[in-house]
């Protein structure tokens, strides 16, 4: 069985970023993280967005909570205060985290209300300001998520000179969104979906822009998908909901095929097994077992057993005393069904 320990490999981030899980606001909180690092040594993982407001106005410093194993791990602020921003990337560093991300892709309402997320792609001015003051606050190195464009802008033009000034600012690593957001009419959700995705630009930018390192995201569905853009030339690929919806499919071979680490080569039920010490200290303090099992729901997803290990996990794990037993119970019906 593997520890917590096991994971914290303190790894060169520009190196883990190679694979990283993006950002998922409700998704990627620190209970599923540990859970994606169980399947993988190496991968990025990104946080929730968490607001520079949050941390510096609102004090709520429990948002920077995170397990050692997490490693290497990643905060994505959002925000566009250079000061508050710069508070908040000193908060994350000191708290430990590896990286600190500028969130400039996320078209929610609130988030423009806020005058930050992808709407900060029409103010390259602030997002420079922005990330000096952060990168003069940490050691850690200070990176970006954008889209391509938003509303109107023509992304063959705004995206260019986007990287130029972010390069020239000395932030050297940016995740890009392969798709516009539409910041009128458009809900979050369907921000994700409709806008067409445009990976031939992200290729351009790469023979553009060699000494950046750039990542694709939007719509990547596989491993090998992820693998044939690390091969065309691109320094990293980060999936979102296929990482959390499949994460075996995107996590399990991916320290063997993208690291050339054959040693996380295990199996889902090892997965399983690894999260349940992890488990049994969050009831002792106090958790509830579901705010674990709810991101595990797809584990097994494409598996026979797949269906009832997500109906005993979805159900069985919200009940008063729910534990481990639930969880061991749910994956004794999965290896029935797949005997
Ligand atoms: C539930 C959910 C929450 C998200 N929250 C954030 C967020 O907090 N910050 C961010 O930059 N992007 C956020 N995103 C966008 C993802 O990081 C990613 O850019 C998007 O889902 C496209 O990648 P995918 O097609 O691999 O999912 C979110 C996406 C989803 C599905």
């Amino acid at each position: 069985m593997r520890t917590q320990a096991d994971y914290t490999a303190g790894a060169d981030v520009r190196t883990a970023a190679r694979l990283s899980v993006a950002p998922m606001m409700d998704w990627t909180d620190r209970h599923c993280r540990v859970f994606h690092r169980f399947m993988s040594r190496h991968a990025l993982l990104y946080t929730e967005m968490v607001t520079a407001p949050a941390l510096v106005r609102g004090g709520a410093l429990h948002l920077l909570d995170h397990d050692p194993g997490e490693h290497p791990v990643a905060l994505q602020l959002g925000g566009s205060d250079p000061s508050e921003l710069a508070e908040a990337a000193r908060l994350g560093a000191a708290a430990g985290y590896d990286e600190i991300n500028l969130n400039c892709g996320c078209p929610s309402d609130r988030v423009q209300s806020g005058t930050f997320g992808a709407v900060l792609m029409k103010n390259p001015d602030t997002v420079i300001r922005c990330v000096e003051a952060m990168q003069d606050a940490v050691d850690v190195d200070v990176t970006v998520k954008c889209r391509i464009g938003v509303d109107d802008q023509d992304p063959c033009v705004v995206l260019p000179e986007f990287l130029a000034r972010l390069g020239a600012a000395g932030c050297s690593r940016i995740s890009i969104h392969a798709r516009k957001a539409w910041l009128q009419g458009l809900s979050p959700k369907e921000n994700r979906d409709i806008p067409p995705l445009d990976y031939d630009l992200v290729m351009q930018m790469r023979g553009l822009f060699p000494h950046l390192h750039l990542s694709v995201n939007g719509g990547i569905g596989s491993l090998d998908q992820a693998v044939g853009f690390l091969d065309a030339g691109l320094d990293g690929v980060m999936v979102g909901r296929a990482a959390y919806h499949q994460p075996w499919d995107i996590l399990g071979e991916a320290d063997a095929r993208i690291w050339g680490d054959p040693q996380t080569r295990r199996g889902r039920e090892d997965v399983v097994r690894d999260m349940l010490p992890y488990i049994e200290r969050h009831l002792t303090r106090g958790g509830r077992l579901h705010q674990v099992t709810r991101h595990m729901l797809g584990l097994f997803a494409g598996c026979p057993g797949a269906r009832r290990w997500r109906q005993v996990l979805s159900t069985d794990t919200t009940r008063d005393g729910a534990g481990p037993a639930v969880v061991e119970r749910a994956l004794s019906e999965v290896a029935a069904r797949a005997a």
